[in-house]
């Protein structure tokens, strides 16, 4: 593996255009993965409010996932943005893990710190483990829901698809109830370090507001993860019908 590793070619070896030199510099990789990180996180977010929707009704729900679907080539042109952000996201990300194989093959059996308080983590040591699982579930995800079963509904007199009736259906079923939840965890550790580095590697970080910061995203990744988890408990213990 490691020999493997060595006789990639380098860096040096490539041709290499502006964008090019910055995406393989160390700085661009750490300010690319910080800001397309941060916007994964927003979308994340975003879809996490989304979902609770359910809580207020199926009505509430598919009037949403419709308001939605009628921003037309807004949304598409969205949807290839969020894309392009999570491919370059996992690009980085892999590529820095495999910088690090490259330099220090055989990792490190203890982690210690010297001198500063160090932020080292389960999180931050599983960054590749969450995140390869996060890029796995979310092609399972799309197939599940996105372009899965379109069931028509009514909806103020229009024909609508009912999603509501589709995530029900599926967090009836406990092996989806439990894949979600580990998945899920895997995002809040992912989400723990992630919000904490991206903000550090930006630059936004003065040495005195980092223990705040740090508390900060542990909150934003508790939040996020059990909001939601809410959604496919409460469908499952008969809570959201
Ligand atoms: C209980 C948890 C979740 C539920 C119930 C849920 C539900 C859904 C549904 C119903 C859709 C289809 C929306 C539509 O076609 O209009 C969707 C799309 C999507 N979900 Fe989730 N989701 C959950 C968790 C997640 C997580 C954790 C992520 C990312 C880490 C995620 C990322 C996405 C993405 C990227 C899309 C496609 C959005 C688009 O194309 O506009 N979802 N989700």
């Amino acid at each position: 593996m490691t020999n493997l590793l060595k006789a990639l070619p380098s860096n040096a070896d490539l041709p290499q255009s502006p964008w090019l030199r910055f995406y393989r510099s160390p700085i661009g990789k750490k300010l690319i993965s910080g800001a397309t990180g941060l916007a994964l996180a927003g979308f994340v977010l975003v879809h996490m409010v989304g979902n609770l929707l359910l809580f207020l009704g199926h009505d509430a729900y598919n009037a949403y996932a419709e308001h939605l679907a009628n921003w037309g080539v807004l949304l598409y042109a969205m949807e290839g943005v969020l894309v392009g952000i999570a491919l370059l996201h996992i690009g980085v990300g892999v590529s820095v893990f495999l910088g690090r194989l490259r330099a220090r093959p055989e990792g490190y059996s203890t982690y210690q710190s010297v001198g500063e308080k160090s932020y080292q983590s389960f999180s931050s040591r599983t960054m590749i483990v969450t995140g390869s699982g996060l890029a796995i579930f979310l092609g399972l995800h799309l197939w599940t829901f996105k372009f899965g079963p379109y069931y028509p509904t009514e909806l103020n007199g229009h024909s609508v698809r009912d999603l509501a009736r589709l995530v029900v259906e599926i967090f009836h079923k406990f092996p989806y109830v439990l894949g979600y939840s580990v998945v899920l965890l895997g995002l809040g550790f992912h989400l723990r370090h992630g919000a904490w580095s991206a903000v550090q590697s930006l630059g936004v970080l003065q040495a005195g507001i980092r223990p705040i910061a740090y508390g900060v995203s542990a909150l934003l990744a508790v939040a996020i993860t059990l909001g939601f988890m809410a959604l496919p408990w409460a469908i499952y213990g008969g809570l959201v019908a």
